[in-house]
């Protein structure tokens, strides 16, 4: 194939890493963290939880997880610099610009001080990462509606904390469903770690040289947010409202099909899953619950949503390529119910995906045998010639 390279982030000779963190069988539609079922997880476990075991790699003991949760609220709040840093984009920023250059930025905060040779110094960076990414997540918002910050709240769950600064303005007091929260908790979850996908693999390579995690998340964030990967839910969104109603779902159908048509099934398909998306199961699970608690009884997206994936698994098209749900083809729905506006949708993915991200650098940075990343090319250009001067070529 002509410009097709091997991505070989240097750590066997294989041209593929190794990792303990996720498995993912594809054709079986399994994903598993540590060894645990992705929907055992979302049903009985919380976000902390997870993110223990993504960088632990065993559940915590109650006594682990207290501590565990204490270091994340520890560290929540922000430099004060940091939020003046904010006053350099402008209020219509896309919220994951923002994300990007306060993330990056983080690094000259905390990274003169972090040996990253030194494993606790590792996790700590780890954990101030995932403390602060709500925070930072929600001040992105509050900053495009030219609303105050809210500080984070320690006597609140990571869900809650985020949602309360999201949503809290100083006027009044501001009380966190808790249907949300958990449905929330739950939704990053599904978002925490999924194997080596662009973003993640954008981190390893970022980290593989060295570099300080708080540049290599901002790299993963930029990664993630492209349409074919995180930023699949907004454009979910989009690709629903433009369709608009089930009269039209055949037409979008045929222009999916269509290999002249650039327009694709936004949150269908996937690099890795021929068959559902165990994660897309248990999203679309949350989004009824969502809308019964808050009484949406006719959204029409999610409408549209169901009679799409219903149409579609119907179609030899996507039967015979194997094209279903993804993570992303409910979780926009719910996001716009709970009244986070689109352009923070992919914002969210970020806040969850961090656990993963910094975990599997964690674990790429402590293995001794890793070397710099390299991908490896198939050169397809020209052949040798010589150089023709300037006024000899016409
Ligand atoms: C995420 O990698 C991860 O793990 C990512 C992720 C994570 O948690 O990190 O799971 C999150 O990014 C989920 C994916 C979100 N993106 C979208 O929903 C965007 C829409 N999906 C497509 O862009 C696409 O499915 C990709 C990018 C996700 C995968 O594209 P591939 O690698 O081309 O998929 P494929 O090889 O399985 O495609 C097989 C065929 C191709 O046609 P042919 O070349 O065989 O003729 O199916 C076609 C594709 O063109 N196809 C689609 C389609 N997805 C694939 N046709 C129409 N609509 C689609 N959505």
């Amino acid at each position: 194939e002509t410009g097709f390279f091997t991505y070989d982030p240097g750590f066997t000779s294989t041209g593929s890493c190794e990792s303990k963190i996720t498995y993912i069988d594809g054709d079986a539609g399994v994903l598993m963290h540590r060894g645990y079922p992705i929907d055992q997880l979302a049903e009985h476990s919380d976000y902390l939880e997870v993110c223990y075991l993504l960088l632990q790699g065993e559940l915590p003991s109650a006594a682990q997880k207290k501590k565990f949760e204490g270091d994340i609220r520890n560290h929540t709040m922000v430099h004060e610099q940091i939020a003046s840093f904010y006053r350099g984009f402008r209020r219509d920023a896309h919220p994951m610009a923002v994300m990007c250059g306060v993330v990056g930025a983080l690094s000259a905060f905390y990274h003169d001080s972090l040996d990253i040779a030194d494993p606790h110094q590792r996790m700590v960076a780890s954990d101030r990462l995932i403390a602060k990414m709500p925070t930072i997540a929600a001040w992105a918002y509050k900053y495009s509606r030219g609303e105050p910050f809210i500080y984070p709240r320690n006597n609140l769950s990571y869900a809650e904390n985020f949602l309360h600064m999201m949503f809290a303005t100083p006027c009044e007091e501001y009380k966190v469903n808790p249907v949300l929260a958990r449905a929330m908790e739950r939704i990053l979850i599904l978002h925490a770690d999924h194997e080596q996908n662009a973003s993640t693999s954008t981190v390893r390579l970022a980290g593989s040289s060295g570099a300080n995690p708080f540049a290599c998340i901002a790299a993963g964030i930029a990664s993630l947010w492209g349409p074919a990967h995180g930023g699949a839910n907004e454009a979910v969104l989009q690709m629903l409202t433009q369709i608009g109603h089930k009269e039209r779902i055949p037409e979008f159908i045929d222009r999916a099909k269509d290999k002249n048509d650039p327009f694709r099934l936004m949150g269908f398909g996937h690099r890795v899953y021929k068959n559902y998306d165990p994660r897309a199961k248990v999203m679309e699970r949350t989004c009824h619950e969502v809308l019964d608690e808050l009484g949406v009884r006719d959204e029409p997206l999610l409408d549209l949503a169901m009679e799409l994936e219903r149409i579609a698994l119907e179609d030899p098209y996507f039967v015979d390529k194997k094209l279903y749900p993804n993570v992303d083809f409910y979780s926009g729905i719910i996001f716009r119910a709970m009244g986070i506006p689109v352009s923070m949708f992919t914002v969210l993915f970020a806040v969850a995906r961090t656990v993963g991200w910094v975990a599997q650098w964690n674990e790429m940075v402590g293995d001794p045998s890793q070397k710099i990343g390299r991908p490896r090319q198939l050169y397809t250009g020209s052949t040798l010639r010589d150089y023709v001067p300037l006024h000899a070529r016409g």
